[in-house]
């Protein structure tokens, strides 16, 4: 069996991914269409042809014009669902994904809209694709902590649908302990807590990310690897990473995926997993990661499957899914 075939019947996890950023050019026109928004790109290719970035705002001034298509219910519904069958096809068994819904109800859109939405979706791929799946309410960190707070309690009649909070957009210049009192109170509420740090931002990001946010869960981490102390922490506390091979080559945090840093991740112990990010931007679902790591890097056999039961035990999943998961995993090596 080749790698390529080994990778996409391999039963895994998506950690990392943002909903808003799975959506296709083909739905973006749709959607634009259907509810009479302007987009400013004449096809599909161009549309594409857009998609060329030097850096993360570069990216992020064109999926948050992207997401300005997104109105309804039914649209919320219709872009999660289209996002769980490409990860059905790539084999995720189980997808923990991220919203911002700032994004949104800045726009006027309502919050039950999304969540809603959202949720049938969710509801859909558990019953129609057998993926199961959380929700993680992500704050923009260019906003301000209070805007953050106001959120959370916008998000209120609907905590039980989320696992968790996120912390994503600009990270240069809006450190971690910006948000350290909205953690605080996620937690108290019982939610899980994860944040990226260390995409763009220095190693220092990192710590205040463990120390201040006390986060459970840690999105990109690359930097991390300038911190020798910090590698020895993160391996010692075995901290999940939500590594994202394509989103760091088309975002220029990497010059050249042969220079990716997963192979010294799993070299010094560090518990990564591998996942899309914004597929719909970067060229790429999380089978597309796999497999354009595994060929630029030399990834063992034994790497992947390493990497693909992190993703299980790093999600959110009660032990009892985590070790229904592990079992098909094992059944499968086998
Ligand atoms: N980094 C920060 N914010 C984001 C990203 C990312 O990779 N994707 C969507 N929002
Ligand atoms: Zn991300």
């Amino acid at each position: 069996m080749s790698l390529d075939t080994f990778i996409a019947g391999l039963p895994k996890a998506e950690l990392h991914l943002h909903i808003e950023g799975s959506l296709e050019p083909e739905l973006m026109f749709e959607l634009a269409r259907r509810n009479g928004v302007a987009i400013p790109y004449d096809s599909v290719e161009a549309v594409r042809a857009a998609y060329d970035f030097s850096n993360l705002q570069d990216f992020l001034d064109i999926y948050y014009a992207g997401a300005a298509v997104l109105l309804t219910r039914q649209d919320f519904e219709d872009l999660a669902f289209a996002y769980f069958q490409r990860a059905a096809a790539d084999n995720v068994r189980h997808a923990e994904i991220f919203f911002d819904p700032q994004t949104h109800t800045d726009r006027g859109v309502p919050f039950g809209a999304v969540v809603e939405g959202l949720i049938a979706g969710m509801d859909r791929a558990k019953a129609e694709l057998e993926v199961s799946s959380g929700l993680i309410l992500s704050f923009l960190r260019h906003l301000t902590e209070e805007e953050a707070f106001a959120t959370l309690e916008m998000a209120r009649p609907w905590l039980h649908h989320f696992i968790g909070v996120g912390l994503d957009s600009s990270e240069m210049g809006h450190p971690p302990s910006k948000f350290q009192r909205v953690f605080a109170a996620a937690r108290d509420l019982g939610l899980k807590l994860c944040a990226h740090a260390g995409e763009e931002g220095p190693p220092a990001y990192v710590h205040e990310a463990l120390d201040l946010l006390k986060i459970d869960r840690m999105d990109h981490g690359n930097r991390s690897m300038e911190d020798e102390a910090l590698i020895a922490r993160l391996a010692a506390e075995q901290m999940t990473l939500t590594v994202c091979p394509l989103s760091n080559l088309k975002l220029c945090v990497v010059d050249d995926l042969r220079h990716h840093p997963v192979p010294e991740m799993l070299r010094r112990g560090l518990h990564v997993t591998l996942n899309s990010d914004d597929p719909a931007y970067f060229g790429g679902y999380v089978n597309e990661n796999y497999r354009q790591l595994a060929e630029a890097v030399g990834l063992t056999r034994e790497q992947i499957v390493q990497m693909a039961r992190n993703s299980f035990e790093g999600s959110f999943l009660p032990n009892e899914a985590k070790a229904g998961y592990l079992a098909e995993l094992d059944a499968y090596v086998r």
